[in-house]
């Protein structure tokens, strides 16, 4: 017999939310939750906030961490001596991210995720006081970025879990605990195939599941991985494009400002700092700033420049992430719906069809195809040889993204669930398995 370990624990750190579980002996796994204002959680927000507090000279000497809700709490109570970060998972395989700083203190990346970890862990409560040595972290199959450095962002997630005390961390492909949460299901030997749509990530895996007989009589999961792929693109790529489509051009995009004689396009630059929410608070303390207000006199559209003055300036991207992430979701359950940016003086809404945000998101759906269609080629499988497909992830809940799979392989074989938990509880579950080695890995 091969002897059940105490305790388990499994950690998604996603780009959008982070989530926790653990498993007790041979009991299921269960979820860590956090004691927020509106009641208990589970999907811990992957942000984090740095609130400058006012030394006795009337300058601001002494940061505040928070993470979370809490973390957004912060911001929300005082959104300009707050620096709030979120989607940072999406830079740890970027090389050209070295560090940030925040009121002159140098943050790594490491510092930024051991920060984070550090405050769940406090959220967590008595569920986490006590942490077995052994970890299984998920980790996308294909980091998110231009030119991901694998090596680089497993040696940052090293540095930043170790500092929880952890001395024996496991990781484990992220769609590849989502398809042990699934096996507990499986009734017959299948060959299932798992999607996990995140918000930076978009990650598949081809597991077989066979049941043999066990040692003591009964029988067990024999499981095999087939193949695996995976794209940087999901549900933040998705927000960049509403706003790209829907802001931008209110705030200035695509409009002229005059130059001695001539007519120029206002730099598209400013518009990509959307792109990625850490470079907003960036770029409003920037040197492109300057730039950005002199605009304001010389644009041909002052007034659209004007709101994009107040929007950094006020620091309005989160408002603006919340209404953006409220078209998306209303979009994923109905045909039309009206999206709504109000922050201040700025208020732009519009009626969108939801025909217009998959025209938008095409480029995306059509490299998420690619990827899939590259899992199952690796494989060495049709969609004849796969026998259940499993959606999960927040990014699942798109109709278009579920379209992809509906015409690969039919409503009767695709199942979803467990979207924001699967990943979790999955790694929770892997760390139990008795071929752990086969299903994680070690770092150094
Ligand atoms: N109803 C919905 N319709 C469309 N998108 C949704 C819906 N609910 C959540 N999302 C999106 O799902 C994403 C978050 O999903 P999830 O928590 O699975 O990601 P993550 O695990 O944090 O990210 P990753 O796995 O990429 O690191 C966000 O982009 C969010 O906007
Ligand atoms: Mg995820």
């Amino acid at each position: 017999m091969t002897s059940v370990p105490q305790t388990t624990i499994g950690i998604d750190f996603g780009t959008t939310n982070t989530v926790v579980s653990m498993t007790h002996g041979d009991g299921p796994a269960t979820l860590v939750r956090f004691p927020a204002a509106g009641g208990d959680i589970f999907a811990f927000r992957s942000a984090l906030s740095f609130h400058a507090v006012m030394g006795v000279n009337g300058r601001p000497n002494e940061l505040v961490t928070e993470a979370g809700p809490w973390a957004i709490e912060a911001y929300v109570e005082d959104p300009l001596e707050t620096r709030f970060i979120q989607s940072f998972k999406t830079f740890a395989a970027s090389a050209a991210f070295t560090e940030t700083k925040i009121l002159n203190k140098r943050y790594l990346f490491e510092d930024l995720l051991s920060d984070f970890l550090l405050k769940l862990k406090a959220h967590g409560g008595a569920a986490m006081d006590t942490l077995p040595p052994r970890v299984i972290v998920g980790r996308p199959v294909t980091f998110a970025g231009g030119n991901p450095d694998e090596a680089l962002a497993l040696a940052r997630y090293e540095a930043g879990f170790r500092r929880l005390g952890f001395n024996d961390i496991r990781y484990a492909y992220e769609p590849v605990g989502a398809a042990f949460f699934f096996a507990r299901q499986l009734k017959q030997d299948a060959t299932v195939l798992v999607a996990d749509f995140g918000g930076g990530t978009s990650d598949f895996s081809i597991v077989r599941f066979e049941r043999v007989p066990s040692e003591n009589g009964g029988d067990k999961l024999r499981s095999t991985a087939l193949a695996r792929s995976g794209v940087g693109v999901a549900g933040d790529a998705f927000d960049y494009r509403i706003i790209d489509q829907l802001v931008s051009p209110e705030l200035g995009k695509g409009s002229l400002y005059k130059a001695f004689d001539n007519r120029l396009p206002i730099p598209q630059r400013y518009y990509t700092a959307f792109a990625r929410w850490d470079q907003l608070a960036l770029l409003r303390a920037s040197k492109d700033m300057r730039d950005i207000r002199a605009l304001e006199r010389t644009a041909m559209e002052p007034e659209k420049i004007a709101r994009l003055i107040e929007v950094l300036d006020d620091n309005h991207g989160y408002a603006l992430y919340r209404a953006v992430s409220a078209l998306k979701e209303a979009l994923s359950s109905r045909d039309e719906a009206t999206f709504r940016f109000e922050a201040g003086s700025v208020l732009i809404e519009k009626a969108v069809r939801r025909t217009d945000f998959e025209g938008w998101i095409a480029p995306e759906l059509k490299a998420i195809e690619t990827a899939v269609d590259q899992a199952l080629e690796r494989s060495g499988l049709g969609p004849d040889g796969v026998d259940r497909v499993f959606l999960t992830g927040g990014s699942s809940f798109v109709p278009a993204v579920r379209e992809i799979f509906l015409r690969r392989f039919g409503a009767a074989k695709i199942e979803s669930g467990g979207e924001f938990e699967s990943i979790a509880s999955g790694l929770a579950l892997i760390g139990r398995e008795s071929d752990l080695d086969l299903w994680s890995e070690k770092v150094g």
